[in-house]
């Protein structure tokens, strides 16, 4: 590895609208004891019609930059589930709305893990030269791709976008992404689909062929076995024992799912962040939003050691280390 990608401004922005699990209990077979039991969240913030992913990424990244103390990126990277359009990318949308100019722009499309691959593709850009500063944001509007009367999948996702800051740096400074672990199984694409869409089924036969299915139960499992295995493959790269971890920020989809992976990784369970309470599982979203309540709860802390790990459609997965910078 060449010149080091260094962690230096963070930032998140949410809808305003919050829903209960209740707002889904009055509308569907489900209760607010269901949601919380078995996922652990209480309400999630949803857009309002006519917000598109594009808007909740510029906020997340404006915040990020001023974070960062800067007014210009060479690049920006824009994980996503949701893109405004099927075509073209979202992130020249992003990049023109935030005032910078003809820079680098394109989105990663890796579901729930697309925020450590995006920190990857930033990395290795600062890596090659390519870029000082990369603006990594993973934002969705997901709610968009889902079925609002089903209870399966409804209760479960929530909007919201997050967004760092990486510059070329050294790899002995605090905030250096110290090491990458990122894996797929294509043979589970059909765990989490939308089956329409795409150059597979243009047009679907019903309109739930548009909509997002999740087999819960197994991606549930995978999800546990591969977000512990990257964990432990990076904890390994980065030369960190599992107890040298003072956070494990995973991806918020469930309580359980994050429990497990502690338990897994022998961490105590007070170690893995959560906030899926509040904002339910905002897919590429949900780690750089986890990461951002971290730090303004006064949880995270410069020098903290910081292990995320995802798992997401595809199936893809991921984990990454840092040690978590001194403020801009
Ligand atoms: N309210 C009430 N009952 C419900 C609800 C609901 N909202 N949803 C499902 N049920 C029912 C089911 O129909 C089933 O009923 P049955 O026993 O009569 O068949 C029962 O509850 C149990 O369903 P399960 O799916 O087995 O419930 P489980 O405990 O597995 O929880 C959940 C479901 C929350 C989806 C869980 O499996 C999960 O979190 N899976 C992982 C999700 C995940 O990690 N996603 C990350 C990737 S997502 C991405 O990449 C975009």
């Amino acid at each position: 590895m060449g010149r080091a990608a260094v962690l230096t401004g963070i930032g998140s922005a949410v809808p305003d609208r919050v829903v209960t699990n209740d707002a889904f209990a009055a509308r569907m077979d489900t209760s607010d004891e269901w949601i919380r039991s078995r996922t652990g969240i209480r309400e999630r913030r949803l857009v309002e019609p006519g917000t598109a992913t594009s808007d909740l990424a510029v906020l997340a990244g404006s915040r990020a930059m001023k974070s960062a103390g800067v007014a210009d990126v060479d690049a920006v990277v824009l994980a996503t589930t949701t893109p405004d359009h099927p075509c073209p990318a979202t992130a020249p949308t992003v990049a023109s709305r935030l005032g910078l100019g003809a820079v680098a722009a394109y989105d990663v499309a890796a579901v729930c893990s697309g925020f450590l691959y995006g920190l990857a593709s930033a990395a290795g850009m600062i890596a090659l030269g390519t870029a000082e500063r990369v603006l990594v944001i993973a934002a969705e509007a997901f709610s968009t791709i889902i079925d609002p009367d089903d209870r399966a999948t409804a209760p479960i996702f929530g909007d919201g976008a997050g967004a760092v800051v990486l510059a070329a740096g050294e790899q002995s400074q605090r905030g250096a992404l110290l090491g990458f672990d990122l894996g797929s199984d294509g043979a589970l694409a059909d765990l989490i689909i939308v089956p329409a869409g795409g150059s597979r089924m243009k047009t679907g036969a019903s309109p739930s062929d548009h909509f997002f299915t999740m087999r819960g139960q197994a991606v549930f499992k995978h999800a546990v076995l591969r977000m512990a295995e990257s964990s432990r493959t990076v904890l390994a790269r980065t030369g960190w024992p599992v107890d040298a971890v003072d956070w494990l920020v995973g991806h918020q989809a469930n309580v359980r799912i994050l429990r497990a992976v502690a338990d897994q990784l022998g961490l105590p369970r007070e170690k893995a962040f959560v906030n899926v309470e509040r904002f339910g599982n905002t897919a590429a979203a949900s780690i750089p939003i986890a990461l951002d309540d971290a730090v303004a709860a006064g949880l995270v802390n410069p020098g903290d050691r910081v292990l995320l790990t995802a798992f997401g459609g595809g199936a893809s997965w991921g984990a990454v280390t840092l040690e978590w910078p001194d403020p801009a």
